[in-house]
């Protein structure tokens, strides 16, 4: 058997890594390490060894997350997963997942979070898709807005240093708008966000703000990739991220971005599906959205996870939980508008943890996993009632892929 256990120090911190940069490429530098290590702290890293020799990793950030009804829940923001191709399919991922999930429980993270390089891997884990997200690739002649814009705001261009201090209250109000968005500390934002790399400085990721009443409502970060063919613009807007606190100033800084010269295309990924851009658009089909899964949920710890998300209505719903891998979740529990609690009345509907993490964000109905045969209501009308507490609207969205 493997033994596995946090590592300890930056050096075993590095080779558990480089499970996963087995897969990327070369091993992390001491720079890139040294960046690492300021937003993964050694001890969340687990590292599987085999006869003394790390063998695979995985990394959990101390992440709070936002949830429907506003508030934030820690999480355990599992990261860098990767097990040595030398040592794949004989445990090795189970026993860290094990041991993650036990820590992630100790440390009194109700929840966990993810995204999945393979949807096939983390669902026997307890994780369930809990978000949805997909990318556009816009032609520039079908930008148009179906309405006039007034616009009201100016966009300024800034340094990464001013993007450090004038982003973070336009995430902290998506944070409040939207399940799904975990919170970015200082040396994120610094290291993760507005970093150039080396191989970018011919062409840097651009910063933009938009200053509206007095205040930065919007942001974006984007990169020009251009290209002429024939006398004519074939170039790429790449937009990584673009973030409005007010409705105004996200179409604003969209409309900004849909704007910029020479670009016969504008791509951006990871959008939700309700974004307003799709309905801003005057032709949205044009932008041809494509979407799949995007963050999964794990609830760690079910009655905290449970009780911290607001619930909409007065029903009440008893779930009968399964969970083989973390077994303190076992058993009945009664959802309503004053949270979770164990109960020992009857249960409405039995299912699997991964289930209900699907459900918790409130993208994932449950007459959706009930008709993929994902759960067994056993009152009549319980899915109906479930759906009803659980609606929750805007749609969780993670801009970042972690
Ligand atoms: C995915 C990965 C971590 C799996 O590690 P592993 O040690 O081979 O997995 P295990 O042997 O512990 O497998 C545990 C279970 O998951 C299943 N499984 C593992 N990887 C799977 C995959 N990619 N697709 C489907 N099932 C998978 C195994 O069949 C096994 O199933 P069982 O419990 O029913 O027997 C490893 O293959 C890897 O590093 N892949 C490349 C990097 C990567 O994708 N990392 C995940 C980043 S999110």
């Amino acid at each position: 058997m493997f033994e596995v256990r946090p590592a300890a120090n930056a050096e075993e911190f590095g080779r558990a890594l480089y499970g996963i940069g087995q897969y990327f490429g070369a091993p992390a530098d001491e720079e890139g390490l040294e960046r690492f290590l300021q937003v993964l702290p050694v001890e969340r890293m687990h590292a599987a060894f085999d006869h003394g020799g790390i063998v695979g990793g995985a990394g959990a950030f101390p992440f709070e997350l936002s949830v429907p009804g506003g508030e934030s829940v820690a999480c355990g923001g599992v990261t860098v997963v990767g097990v040595y191709p030398t040592h794949r399919r004989r445990g090795v991922l189970r026993a860290l997942m094990d041991a993650q999930l036990r820590d992630i429980h100790e440390r009194g993270e109700p929840l966990a979070a993810l995204w999945a390089s393979e949807e096939t891997i983390y669902g026997r884990f307890g994780y369930g898709i809990a978000s949805w997200a997909g990318d556009i690739v816009l032609p520039r002649e079908w930008a148009a807005f179906a309405e006039p814009l007034e616009r009201r705001g100016r966009t300024r261009f800034v340094t990464p240093e001013e993007a450090q201090a004038l982003f973070p209250p336009v995430w902290e109000a998506l944070m409040r708008q939207r399940p799904g968005v975990f919170r970015r500390t200082e040396p994120w934002w610094r290291l993760r966000r507005t970093r150039i790399p080396d191989e970018e400085k011919s062409n840097p990721k651009r910063f933009v703000v938009l200053d509206l009443d007095g205040e930065v409502q919007a942001y974006a970060v984007f990169k020009p990739e251009m290209k002429f063919g024939r006398g004519v613009p074939e170039g790429t807007l790449n937009v990584f991220e673009a973030v409005g606190a007010t409705p105004q100033a996200t179409a604003e800084i969209w409309r900004f971005l849909l704007d910029i010269d020479w670009q016969a295309t504008i791509t951006a990924s990871l959008l939700p599906p309700d974004h307003p851009l799709f309905l801003l658009l005057a032709n949205p089909r044009r932008a041809d959205y494509r979407s799949s899964d995007a963050l999964w949920v794990r609830l760690v710890d079910v009655g905290a996870a449970l009780s911290g998300r607001v619930y909409a209505g007065d029903g009440r719903v008893v779930f009968d939980v399964r969970d083989a891998v973390c077994p303190w979740n076992e058993g009945r529990w009664a959802v309503s508008a004053d949270g979770a609690a164990r109960t020992d009345d009857a249960a409405d509907i039995a299912l699997d943890v991964s289930t209900l993490g699907s459900a918790y964000l409130g993208a994932t109905a449950f007459v959706q996993q009930l008709w993929a045969g994902r759960l067994e209501e056993l009152v009549d009308g319980a899915v109906v009632r479930a759906d009803a507490l659980f609606a929750s609207r805007p749609l969780p969205w993670c801009p970042e892929i972690f």
